[in-house]
């Protein structure tokens, strides 16, 4: 309990899936947080189950397209006006194609790079100036072990999640100065909407790690929460790999 007291997060795609994941935890650890999403009814939803749990205005819903800097601007005066500055910025939205290079059109390609990509800079850009403010901050960005290995599809998703784990090490080195960490989380099989797309059986092939299975949308939460602790004081640039033993073999 209290490990995020005092501390106002941001969560891209907060909705559901992993976003919501952490929005749970992160008020269970005493934060406030901002469930940002294109998703307003969802979004909503979690914020009002969030609260009547929590007793207290802790979660608060607020329209945000990851690939609109004017989204963006208005999701960071939301988080300084309602909760009175911004700490940790989780970014978490995402979106998946799993077409090769080949069958992929430039339309898909955008959507993808404009989402995955842009979006990851872009809540950089803002969310930075509002953590100086503050004396420091924490920014996680969810990237993928599509950001790390090859799989021969999702061509464009692939590219996305790969430029996520290098934004994040040059963003660790510029904002070392200003005490805020930037570190990348590479999520293997998660069992989220993201997924629905995969029949049962295929999703146990693709979670052929190690461990043998899909993961829990809380065991990718759980790192995220770490990194957005003061307990992650001295880790940044870092790329943390949540995959059941996936890229090890
Ligand atoms: N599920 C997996 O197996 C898996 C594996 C590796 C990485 N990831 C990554 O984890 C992150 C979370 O995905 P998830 O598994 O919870 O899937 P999900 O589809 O349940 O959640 C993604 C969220 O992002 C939101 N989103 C999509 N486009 C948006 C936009 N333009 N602006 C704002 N929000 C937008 C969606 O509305 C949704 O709430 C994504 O970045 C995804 O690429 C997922």
């Amino acid at each position: 309990m209290d490990r995020l007291k005092g501390k106002v997060a941001l969560i891209s795609g907060g909705a559901r899936g992993q976003g919501a994941a952490e929005t749970r935890l992160f008020v269970n650890e005493g934060a406030r947080v901002v469930v940002a999403d294109v998703l307003d009814a969802e979004a909503r939803q979690l914020a009002e189950e969030v609260n009547k749990k929590a007793g207290t205005k802790a979660a608060l819903p607020v329209h945000l397209d990851v690939t609109r800097a004017g989204d963006w601007r208005a999701a960071v005066d939301a988080c300084e006006r309602e909760f009175g500055g911004l700490d940790i910025l989780v970014n978490n939205a995402g979106i998946l194609n799993v077409k090769g290079v080949s069958d992929t059109n430039e339309e898909e390609w955008d959507a993808i790079i404009n989402v995955n990509q842009k979006g990851v800079w872009l809540g950089t850009k803002f969310a930075a100036p509002a953590m100086k403010k503050r004396g420091g901050g924490s920014i996680i960005n969810i990237s993928s072990i599509y950001g790390l290995i090859g799989s021969g599809g999702s061509a464009a998703y692939h590219a996305s999640k790969g430029a996520v784990r290098l934004l994040t090490k040059t963003a660790a080195v510029e904002y070392a100065p200003d005490n805020i960490r930037v570190n990348s989380v590479h999520p293997g099989v998660i069992k989220t909407p993201m997924v629905d797309i995969f029949a049962e059986k295929n999703l146990k092939d693709r979670a052929l790690a190690p461990m043998k299975r899909a993961a829990r949308p809380e065991e990718v939460g759980y790192v995220v929460l770490f990194l957005a602790t003061d307990e992650a004081s001295f880790v940044t640039g870092a790329e943390y790999v949540v995959d059941g033993g996936y890229t090890a073999v």
